[in-house]
């Protein structure tokens, strides 16, 4: 009995002492600033980093750790190495991040890995720039408000890097919408000034230390949720590209309470009403033609589009404001010139390269599909999509379609602006397929000219009787 409890503690033991990475104890952090800001519902972390190499070996990656209630919301994890001197201009070089797992995580912590250009030799150094950017963060207390009062939230952090590495000095600001902050958790020394709080410096804190802060502040930004976004990229070789974009928008933020005057609304605006949002901004390709907006009842007219050389933008004006917790569905369709998307790669296919994501500004898509419409005949697409999205292929059959568009879906949960970068889908196609529906158009006439000519042979026959 005492050798299993003595076999177990030190089985124990040794699965206690695996370092979290491979080689997590031959890394430290010198000197850490992290600046979050919460200014509107999408949260953004920005991490500088100087990472030492304090081992004997060679490190290919580093660790980024994160609690178990910011890793379910976060939208992406970005990471680039600063080269060069920093006083003069330094050149960011993009590294690869991905999730991964640590068998001995403590309490449910999740891990993205950075993998360095080269391995990081012992006694070197090496400054990385993050981004990381969480949704879903800023919880509304009070949950319920009414129309004149200001949404107040919750945001919950650490006023600590959790790592694990040891981290030398570090320091956070965190920025607010506003001076209008309620209460935050001091760790000493923590303090605000205007818009910022600053925790730290600290110095010399361990692996994993942690010291839970909780900001009870003011924003007023609009909270806008778009609960599933479907957008259809049409491609047609006769001249454009037709996109339709079906949207469920949401206000994510203190739910509405009482009732609502659209009286008092419009006639004191400046007072109440502060978190509640009447008109959003879309931005669209540059040339669109052929704007529409529409929801279930009908066209909006309340919309107005300007056009510029390398962008339009879209201001839609939903039929009544969105107050938190409320509701609004509608399409936008739009049309575009096919010769700025649509192009022939030097291995003979034809790709589209378009934008993916959400063109409404500062916008969270919880369940964003993005369908690509090839025209008749395509075959083989292919999509390259700069980060991890679900993929899957139907046919849609429309007027005068003889063997139905192939159309390739693809699915992302989790997206802010920052996935709004293009995007390729490759395919091949038959010319002769172009032919296709002039073909049908050609046939059904000629078989309703044999129809007639029969109808007419026949009556004469009758009349010739
Ligand atoms: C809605 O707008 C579109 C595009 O401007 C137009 O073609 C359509 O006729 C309009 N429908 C109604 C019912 O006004
Ligand atoms: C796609 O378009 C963007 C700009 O809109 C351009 O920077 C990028 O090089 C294009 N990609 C390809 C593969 O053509």
């Amino acid at each position: 009995m005492t050798a299993l409890v003595g076999a177990f503690s030190i089985i124990l033991a040794i699965f206690l002492s695996l370092p979290a990475g491979s080689s997590s104890h031959d890394l430290q952090i010198v000197n850490a600033e992290r600046r979050i800001d919460v200014s509107s519902h999408i949260v953004k972390t920005f991490l500088t980093l100087k990472v030492e190499n304090t081992g004997k070996n060679s490190v290919p990656n580093m660790l980024l750790a994160f609690p178990p209630t910011q890793i379910t919301h976060l939208a992406t994890v970005q990471a680039m190495a600063t080269v060069g001197k920093k006083k003069k201009k330094p050149t960011y070089l993009p590294l690869d991040v991905k999730p991964t797992d640590q068998p001995d995580a403590p309490s449910d912590t999740g891990y993205f890995s950075i993998l360095f250009a080269k391995p990081l030799g012992p006694g070197e150094t090496l400054s990385l720039e993050v981004l990381y950017i969480l949704t879903h963060s800023l919880e509304p207390f009070p949950a319920e408000i009414s129309e004149s009062e200001p949404q107040l939230v919750y945001y919950h952090d650490s006023a600590v890097i959790l790592s694990p590495y040891h981290i030398k000095q570090q320091t956070t600001f965190i920025k607010m919408p506003s001076v209008k902050v309620e209460s935050f958790t001091s760790v000493e020394p923590a303090n605000r000034a205007g818009k910022e709080i600053k925790y730290g410096p600290y110095e010399n804190r361990p692996p994993y230390s942690y010291a839970p802060i909780i900001i009870h502040f003011e924003n007023s930004s609009p909270f806008a949720v778009v609960e599933e976004l479907v957008r259809e990229i049409e491609i047609s070789h006769w001249g454009s590209l037709q996109i339709t974009e079906s949207y469920r928008l949401a206000h994510g933020g203190a739910r509405h309470k009482g009732v609502f005057s659209r009286v008092e609304y419009q006639s004191r605006h400046s007072l109440s009403g502060a978190s509640s949002f009447k008109n959003l901004l879309a931005v669209l390709p540059p040339r669109v033609d052929s704007v529409y907006y529409r929801d279930e009842i009908g066209n909006i007219s309340s919309s107005r589009l300007r056009t510029g050389f390398r962008k339009s933008e879209l201001e839609i004006e939903p039929r009544y404001p969105l107050l938190g917790g409320w509701r609004a569905t509608f399409v936008i369709g739009y049309r575009v010139p096919l010769e700025d998307f649509l192009f022939e790669s030097p291995d003979g296919r034809r790709y589209l390269n378009f934008t993916f994501g959400c063109p409404l500004v500062e916008t969270v898509v919880d369940k964003l599909t993005v369908k690509v419409v090839l025209p008749e005949g395509s075959r083989d697409p292919s999509a390259v999509v700069p980060f991890p999205v679900g993929q899957d292929l139907e046919v849609k059959y429309s007027y005068l379609d003889v063997v139905g568009r192939t159309v390739l879906v693809l699915k992302k949960n989790n997206t802010v602006p920052t996935h709004n970068v293009p995007f390729q889908v490759y395919y091949t196609f038959k010319p002769i397929f172009m032919l296709a529906e002039p073909f049908m158009l050609v046939s059904a006439f000629f078989l309703f000219f044999v129809a007639s000519l029969a109808y007419i042979h026949i009556d004469l026959t009758i009349g010739g009787k």
